[in-house]
């Protein structure tokens, strides 16, 4: 039987979180905390959380894996906030192909950044499939990355439940997706997204406190992971981020966070949607 978390314990979970991720974890989230670590507690047998922190202080590389994954927030879906896919289409990709920035033999290159179960770099490439038609394969190059390993293994494998596609039309429900299984238990529908889509989104482990190892991005997107950021954070990752970003390159982030620091070094294009200048 684990024992309820104690103050201490939490903000020494906290400062692991914050240390590793750059997330801080508020103290609302104690209960949250609780839940998501006590099935790992009891694998490990450990009674108290203190005991856990004694686990991820000797087996740190191991251990923080399976820490990261529990803790991290990771509700995506497809087309989440719809219109920057729209804008991503009706305007960024015809800037780059009409510019000929990159289709004289260099790819489109787009990186989503905190890309969860991968519904975010897949909506990007069907709108890049819609776009370029049968030569996207050669013309779009799509890196998506995050921290948490267990949403990459998911998001490898393109199956996605009827609440992540709920937002994709019915004309792309139709072109990219096909019922893959029915849980009659939990009575819902399951899809697997097409396989040249699939195979068309690179995914890696990253973590977005570090630089990531490609760069010269036409297109960055980066929404809904700075919100769990403290201002410090916040600061690195908007660094690597446009670090990452060619000079003419557009970044995406998502309607309910902001850029303040580096605010003069973009602009703002339409709501979400921020040039390099
Ligand atoms: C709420 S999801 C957003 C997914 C998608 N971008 C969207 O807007 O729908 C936030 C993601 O950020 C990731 N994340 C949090 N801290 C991170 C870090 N330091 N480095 C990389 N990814 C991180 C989480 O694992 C999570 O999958």
């Amino acid at each position: 039987m684990v024992s309820d978390i104690t103050d201490k314990e939490f903000n020494m979970i906290k400062d692991i979180m914050y240390e590793n991720t750059g997330v801080r974890l508020k103290p609302s989230k104690k209960p949250l905390v609780m839940a998501r670590l006590r099935k790992r507690l009891e694998e490990l047998g450990c009674n108290r959380f203190g005991d856990y922190i004694n686990v991820l202080n000797e087996n740190e590389k191991r251990e923080m894996v399976f820490f990261v994954d529990a803790i991290t927030t990771n509700e995506t879906y497809f087309f989440r906030h719809t219109k920057q896919f729209n804008y991503l289409y009706e305007k960024v990709f015809p800037e780059l192909s009409r510019n000929g920035i990159r289709c004289q033999g260099n790819p489109v290159k787009i990186w989503s950044a905190a890309c969860s179960s991968g519904e975010e770099p897949y909506s990007i490439a069907i709108c890049a499939r819609e776009y370029f038609k049968e030569s996207f394969g050669s013309k779009v190059k799509i890196f998506a990355s995050d921290v948490n390993t267990k949403v990459l293994s998911q998001a490898q494998k393109g199956v996605f439940s009827k609440r992540s596609v709920r937002e994709v039309p019915k004309p792309s429900m139709d072109k990219y997706f096909r019922l893959s299984e029915k849980n009659e238990r939990i009575q819902t529908e399951f899809f697997q997204i097409r396989e040249d889509i699939v195979k068309s989104v690179k995914f890696s482990k990253h973590n977005l406190l570090k630089v990531f190892p490609e760069d010269n991005f036409d297109i960055i997107f980066i929404r809904n992971a700075m919100i769990y950021f403290d201002e410090s954070s916040k600061l690195k990752v908007i660094t690597n981020i446009l670090r990452a970003l060619a000079p003419h390159g557009y970044l995406f982030i998502s309607l309910s966070e902001n850029l303040n620091e580096a605010r003069d070094r973009v602009l703002m294009v339409a709501p979400g949607v921020y040039k390099r200048v």
